[in-house]
């Protein structure tokens, strides 16, 4: 194993990622962010300089590591870290010991991430053979786009007038960072468009590629396809999976997929695709271009322009994962019987006469501590938590699976994400969660992002490990106005853990 130095300095800067001028902010002036990339067993160490304007702390999560015994490594405001201030530096330093395949990393501090602080992780592991049996990888991060910075969007989806709460609808979508815009639709002429470029890949023909697929965005659920190309998927959220092919891939915010793609048509351009699935959002927008398109160049063809024929998809109805019943995992492990299992509500509640709608789980909606973090006072031996703002689940330290049954109240579907764990996705359903429901135990999809429906339910088991893990809704609108909880475990070992001074530091005493 090596150890891999990277230097994240991040700050806030005008960009035009689709040639529509907007404040955004960024590490070491890319966006997307610096790739991260290393093996298994191999130590990853982060040196983040904030360099923000004051006011904006920052962290780094590293969106599906384990963190085992590095719990305060996790880069979460309020749950496992204060932020980092800005003018001051922190240093990330975790050891990636069992996992391997497609992460991504991304500010855990407010909405910054929907500002531009994101980016890939990748994980290869040199004897996994069969997952090794590609030429080439190729990153491609898929998102929605706001033209206003997200403590503006923030601000509107919490407006009392907004009695629906509705949650604000992106400007468009962008491919690894870039897109078109019809400048024409602009509500601000004084704001400089000039219009964006599309993306490009290069495929050599006869090439098999793995493309790394993650949805970075806030909010829009997206398809994915290839014209004239089969996808094969081999990894769900860094779960090897056996190969499955099919034509368009759902995901949802926060996801990852591999996908083998053979370069095997005939030498010519065609499109990626990445649609926004418009039935997910809560109102259409007339000026967003759902399809967001990347051409895919073979060496050799004529020109570098796409002809290839629109396949006229329609959006999915409903706003659900990739069906779990086409991903395997390769290892074939089945859900273990648990020993604790919890049911939880989430839901959005219009409370106060302004009536503005918050996020609950149960009773709880989710706010970051500000001045410490869960785990800070947890690790000082704190054993009760503020209810109002602070759902602190602890199972017992004896629990070696753990069931959550989340029953949700709302319209919309929430791709739910447990930091720290991969979990099994027994089942989901419309309605209530009937304690005959079927339940899928045999090597059912592992994953660390899954979708609970409308108006529906998700039962899922995990493993857990000693420390603080936040379990929240990823669609940023949603977390932010507190639909997370967290998972505490084995709090005597949390205690226990000799956490860095310069971590305690970041917390003002
Ligand atoms: Cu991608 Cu709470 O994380």
């Amino acid at each position: 194993p090596t150890t891999r130095y990277y230097e994240f300095n991040i700050t806030q800067r005008n960009g035009s990622p689709d040639g529509f001028e907007r404040t955004m902010l960024v590490v070491n002036n890319q966006f997307p962010g610096p790739l991260i990339e290393c093996n298994i067993g191999d130590r990853i160490v982060v040196k983040v300089n904030n360099q923000l304007p004051d006011g904006q702390g920052t962290s780094i999560h590293w969106h599906g590591m384990f963190q085992t015994n590095t719990t305060w490594m996790d880069g979460t405001v309020g749950v496992t870290q204060c932020p980092i201030p800005p003018g001051e530096s922190f240093t990330y330093n975790y050891t990636i010991t069992e996992q391997r395949g497609t992460y991504w990393w991304h500010s855990h501090a407010k909405g910054q991430y929907t500002d531009g602080i994101v980016g890939p992780l990748i994980v290869h592991d040199p004897n996994e053979g069969f997952m090794n049996d590609y030429d080439e990888d190729i990153v491609v991060m898929i998102s929605d786009w706001y033209h206003e910075l997200s403590p503006i969007s923030l601000a509107q989806y919490a407006n009392a007038d907004n009695t629906e709460g509705a949650e604000p609808v992106p400007e468009n979508g962008l491919i690894n960072g870039l897109n078109l815009f019809d400048c024409n639709g602009s509500t601000n002429s004084s704001i400089p468009c000039t219009g964006g470029t599309q993306a490009n890949f290069t495929f050599v023909p006869g090439k098999r590629y793995r493309i790394r697929l993650i949805n970075t965005g806030a909010f829009a659920e997206f398809d994915f396809s290839i014209d004239g190309h089969k996808l094969t998927v081999v990894e769900a959220d860094g779960v090897a999976m056996k190969p499955v092919a099919i034509d368009r891939v759902p995901i949802q915010v926060a996801q990852r997929y591999s996908l083998i793609v053979e370069a095997n048509q005939t030498v010519g351009n065609y499109w990626m695709r990445a649609i926004i699935n418009q039935n997910c959002l809560a109102y259409t927008n007339d000026a967003l271009n759902p399809v967001v398109l990347a051409a895919v160049h073979y060496e050799g063809a004529n020109g570098t322009i796409p002809n290839s024929p629109d396949p006229g998809y329609s959006d999915p109805v409903d706003c659900v994962d990739l069906d779990p019943s086409d991903l395997k995992p390769v290892d074939g492990m089945d859900a273990p019987p648990y020993d604790v299992s919890y049911y939880i509500e989430a839901s959005f509640q219009a409370i106060r006469e302004d009536r503005i709608r918050y996020g609950y789980m149960n009773t709880t909606s989710w706010s970051p501590l500000q001045n410490t973090s869960t785990l800070q006072q947890a690790n000082a031996g704190v054993t009760t938590f503020d209810t109002n703002t602070q759902f602190v689940l602890t199972p017992p330290d004896n629990a070696t699976v753990v069931q959550l049954i989340i029953q949700n109240f709302d319209d919309g579907s929430h791709p739910f994400h447990l930091h720290g764990h991969t979990f099994w996705l027994l089942g989901t359903g419309a309605g209530y969660y009937a304690s005959n429901t079927n339940l899928n135990t045999t090597n059912p999809v592992r994953r660390d992002t899954g979708t609970v429906p409308a108006f529906g339910y998700a039962i899922i088991r995990f493993i857990p490990h000693p420390g603080m893990w936040l379990f929240h809704c990823h669609l940023v609108w949603h977390h932010l106005m507190g639909l997370a909880m967290q998972i505490q475990y084995q709090p005597s070992v949390i205690r226990s853990f000799d956490v860095p001074q310069d971590w305690k530091n970041l917390c003002p005493s």
